[in-house]
């Protein structure tokens, strides 16, 4: 999307290395130093945080040889609750630190990526614009109050998805503040904005200018993401016309706050570990409640991970961090943002789907997506494959793909031009068809393309159809004996699609990689074709030549689910201040369906059934988890003994939690935390058993346990009913596996807790290779 942006500042790095670094200079990098949390309360002075500052540089100093070194390679300290700095160093130097006893880890600044409105109304929290006293928006007061943060790329203050209408004053709590760089500006509905680039600028090789001092968004992505979180009711928004409806978060009448740690692409990445480390340090002193954060690298060892580590201590101040699973699916075993203190989403479908359909002279008829303008109703036109219309010095190849200069105007004036998905984008082959004068465009998806089409904003009248229609239509077009004549239907959304929801093809995947014994993702979530607030600093397809900008539009990605996701813990806040975030994970988990809208189970991106790999414990249902009945809750020390359990040392749990008197119990064990789902990677032995404790937060009563066994596997739950005589009581239970056989895939069954009105679902996911 911004690959020139991307070659302007690679050969920007490649001049500064030639001119800056001497040939046999040691290549430094930047790193993070992580030492822990500070043990000091909530009203720091300023005094105090020099004194981190000045403790940062007299440990570096001990290394570099003063001071003076330490304080020019420190870019970050790190003093409000997340301790630790960011410096350049060389790699020697590096490694010397990661030996001093009070360090818990170095790492390098590693990058990270950038992972309506009908979703709401598909989840059921509306019916026909009326919000029925069942919805979670009823009972939550539309998230009043609460306060959602992102970490992104900051965002458009000028949104009326922002607008502070009919909004009480800012939360006395909050302690954020607004950065007005750049014309950013905040009210009641934004209440704070923050930018961090720091670890960007060392990154990219770059020296700042005003474009990098604010947190205003250029991009788009951070406006939608918390827009989709927290966004207020916009009457009247599409994309040009289509998808018209009223916009609106999951928590319509919350608090948001923006911090900008994402910036424009150096090698792929966009958001650097040292940025978002500084942006978690800071939401969490300014007093949000729930982080949205739709970015990720590569799975990483929790210590060495900017979103890990900032997250732990987000979670630790009583904050729900909600992150994207990644985009790198349909591949296994690809899920990003792994901490079992982190909810995290993958991304499925909508029931809604932005139709245009190709009609032919013969009578066929092939189901297209658009988002662009109408053709005039009732015309037929000539249709004309690139190949067809190709200039005489143009290969009929790169004519088929509708490339820059391929195209003959004389002979595809006034007509369809039929072009191949491939090697150029979409919207740029609609541009090239435009220029040469056709009247409407048909993208045709070649074999690896598939299913996968797409409603663009193309620059003329077009539609995209599948790999399997695209057949159909070459042959008519290739044919002869007749002039191939049609026309495109004016573009709509059509609701009520099915199947609804099935797995996206690029959601990340389980198993996870980092602790086998956690399953992730945790939830699905809409995230393809979302509509949202965006920014006007870009353009509609981000490319050089496009000058369009648009107030909402329509995304695909986890980046996308994660904030829906957010949006409802920002209702469960309102709703039920008093609980965990792990509790509100619990109640978001084991209320989520696995089935679509044929009540058939979950699809994936083929069409083939699910499981739990690809969306976790489910669907959300949002209506459900305002009332779970019982929580898996969980509390720091089970966390703490987790991180006992897959191998950390007692020396570097005292240092990461700060309470000396906590002891790594003797036996800890992974499938032992208090989880929403069950995963033995490793049921290898005769037995493997697992503990769980249930809290009631519903009502007095009897819940007995249904198991479905994993395909070769015997389940037993002992007790298999718990009764409960009182609110906030907690009974545990074993569960303990035994296999039957040896299989070399994994197998997924289930366990549900019930009283007849609630439903306590966890997934179980065994292997016995
Ligand atoms: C900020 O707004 C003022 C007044 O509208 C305008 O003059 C100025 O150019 C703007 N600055 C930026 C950086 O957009
Ligand atoms: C800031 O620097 C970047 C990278 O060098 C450049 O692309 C951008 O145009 C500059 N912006 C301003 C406002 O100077
Ligand atoms: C969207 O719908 C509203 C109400 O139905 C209507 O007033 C408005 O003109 C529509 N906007 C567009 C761009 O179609
Ligand atoms: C880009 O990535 C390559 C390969 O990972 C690495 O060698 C190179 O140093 C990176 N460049 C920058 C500017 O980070
Ligand atoms: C073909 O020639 C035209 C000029 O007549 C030029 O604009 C175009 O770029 C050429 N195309 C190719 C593929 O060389
Ligand atoms: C697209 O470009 C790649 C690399 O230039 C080339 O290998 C491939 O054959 C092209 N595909 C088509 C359909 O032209
Ligand atoms: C998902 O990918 C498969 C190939 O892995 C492809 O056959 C299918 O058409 C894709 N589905 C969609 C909806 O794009
Ligand atoms: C259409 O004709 C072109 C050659 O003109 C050929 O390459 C292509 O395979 C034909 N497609 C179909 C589906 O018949
Ligand atoms: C869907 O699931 C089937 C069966 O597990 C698998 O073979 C296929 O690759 C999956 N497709 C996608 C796109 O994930
Ligand atoms: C704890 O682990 C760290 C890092 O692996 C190691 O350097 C240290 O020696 C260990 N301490 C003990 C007491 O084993
Ligand atoms: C699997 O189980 C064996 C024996 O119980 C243990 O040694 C090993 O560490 C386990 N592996 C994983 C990935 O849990």
């Amino acid at each position: 999307m911004l690959s020139a942006m991307t070659k302007t500042l690679l050969a920007l790095l490649i001049i500064f290395s030639l001119f800056h670094v001497p040939a046999f200079a040691v290549k430094k990098k930047s790193y993070i130093v992580y030492l822990g949390s500070h043990s000091h309360g909530p009203e720091v002075s300023s005094l105090a945080l020099k004194r981190v500052a000045e403790s940062h540089h007299e440990l570096l100093g001990s290394f570099l040889g003063s001071h003076e070194k330490a304080r020019n390679a420190i870019f970050y300290s790190y003093d409000r609750h997340i301790n630790g700095f960011a410096a350049v160093l060389e790699e020697e130097e590096a490694e010397a630190i990661s030996k001093h006893p009070n360090v818990i880890s170095v790492f390098l600044d590693k990058g990270k990526k950038l992972h309506t409105t009908h979703s709401w109304e598909f989840m059921q929290l509306e019916k026909d614009g009326v919000i029925p006293s069942s919805s979670l928006w009823s009972k939550a007061r539309l998230g009043e109050d609460t306060i959602i943060g992102n970490i992104d790329t900051g965002v458009w203050s000028e949104s009326q998805s922002f607008s502070p209408h009919g909004l009480g004053p800012v939360p006395c709590r909050w302690k954020g503040s607004c950065n007005t760089a750049g014309n950013v500006s905040c009210n009641r509905k934004l209440i704070g904005t923050r930018y961090f680039n720091k670890g960007y600028l060392v990154s990219a090789g770059l020296n700042s200018n005003s474009s990098f001092e604010s947190a205003r968004d250029h991009n788009g992505h951070g406006t939608h993401t918390l827009s989709t979180a927290g966004g207020h009711f916009v009457r009247g928004a599409s994309v040009f016309g289509v998808g018209n409806g009223t916009a609106k978060g999951g928590s319509p009448l919350s608090r948001v706050a923006s911090y900008k740690a994402c910036w424009p692409p150096v090698n792929g990445s966009e958001c650097f570990d040292a940025d978002i480390l500084a942006a978690f340090d800071m939401a969490i002193h300014d007093g949000v409640d729930v982080l949205s954060v739709s970015l990720g690298g590569d799975p990483a060892d929790y210590f060495a991970d900017g979103i890990a580590i900032g997250s732990f201590h987000a979670v630790k101040h009583g904050i729900t961090v909600v992150c994207s699973a990644g985009n790198s699916g349909p591949a296994p075993a690809t899920v990003s943002n792994v901490a079992p203190w982190i909810l995290t989403v993958a991304a499925s479908t909508l029931d809604r789907e932005f139709q245009s359909f190709v009609q032919l002279a013969s009578g066929e008829r092939f189901k297209g997506e658009s988002m662009s303008k109408a053709l005039p109703a009732g015309k037929m036109f000539s249709l004309t494959a690139g190949a067809q219309a190709k200039l005489a010095n143009a290969s009929a190849i790169d004519a088929m793909l509708c490339k820059e200069g391929t195209l003959d105007p004389h002979k595809a004036k006034g007509k369809i031009m039929v072009c191949l998905r491939g090697n150029s984008s979409r919207v740029e082959k609609g541009r090239q068809a435009a220029q040469a004068g056709a009247a409407g465009m048909i993208l045709c998806n070649d074999k690896a393309s598939g299913n996968d089409i797409t409603a663009d904003p193309h620059f003329l009248p077009a539609t995209h159809i599948n790999f399997f229609d695209s057949q159909a239509l070459f042959s008519y077009v290739n044919s002869t004996y007749l002039e191939p004549m049609g026309t495109l239907t004016a573009p709509a959304a059509a609701f009520g699609i099915k199947p609804a929801p099935y797995m996206a093809n690029f959601s990340s995947q389980g198993p996870n990689t980092v602790t086998p014994g956690i399953l992730k993702p945790d939830v699905t979530a809409p995230g393809v074709d979302i509509i949202a607030a965006y920014t006007r600093e870009q353009s509609l397809s981000g490319l050089e030549f496009d000058h369009r900008t648009t107030a909402f539009y329509i995304e695909s990605g986890t980046s996308m689910s994660c904030p829906h996701v957010a949006g409802v813990a920002g209702l469960l806040r309102t709703m039920h201040p008093s609980w965990s975030s792990a509790a509100i994970r619990s109640a978001i988990m084991t209320t989520a369906r696995t089935r679509d809208n044929r009540v058939s189970p979950m699809l994936n991106g083929s069409y083939v059934k699910a499981n739990s790999f690809n969306y976790g414990s489910g669907h959300i249902r949002p209506n459900r988890a305002g009332d779970p009945g019982l929580v898996y809750d969980l509390t720091l020390n089970d966390y703490l003994d987790f991180l006992c359990a897959v191998g950390y040392n007692q020396t570097m749990i005292t240092l990461f939690s700060e309470s000396p008197s906590y002891k790594c119990p003797k036996e800890a064990s992974v499938v032992d935390l208090n989880y929403p789902s069950i995963t033995v990677p490793n049921l290898t032995g005769s037995s493997v058993t697992v503990t769980r404790k249930l809290k009631n937060v519903g009502s007095v009563g009897t819940y007995a346990a249904n198991v479905r066994e994993p395909h070769g596997v015997s389940v037993n739950v002992e007790p298999s009913v718990l009764k409960f005589d009182r609110v906030g009581q907690v009974k545990s239970f074993k569960m303990t596996l035994k296999p039957k056989w040896v299989a070399k895939d994994y197998a997924f069954g289930g366990l549900t807790w019930s009283d007849g009105k609630h439903y306590v679902r966890s997934p179980i996911v065994v292997s016995t290779a």
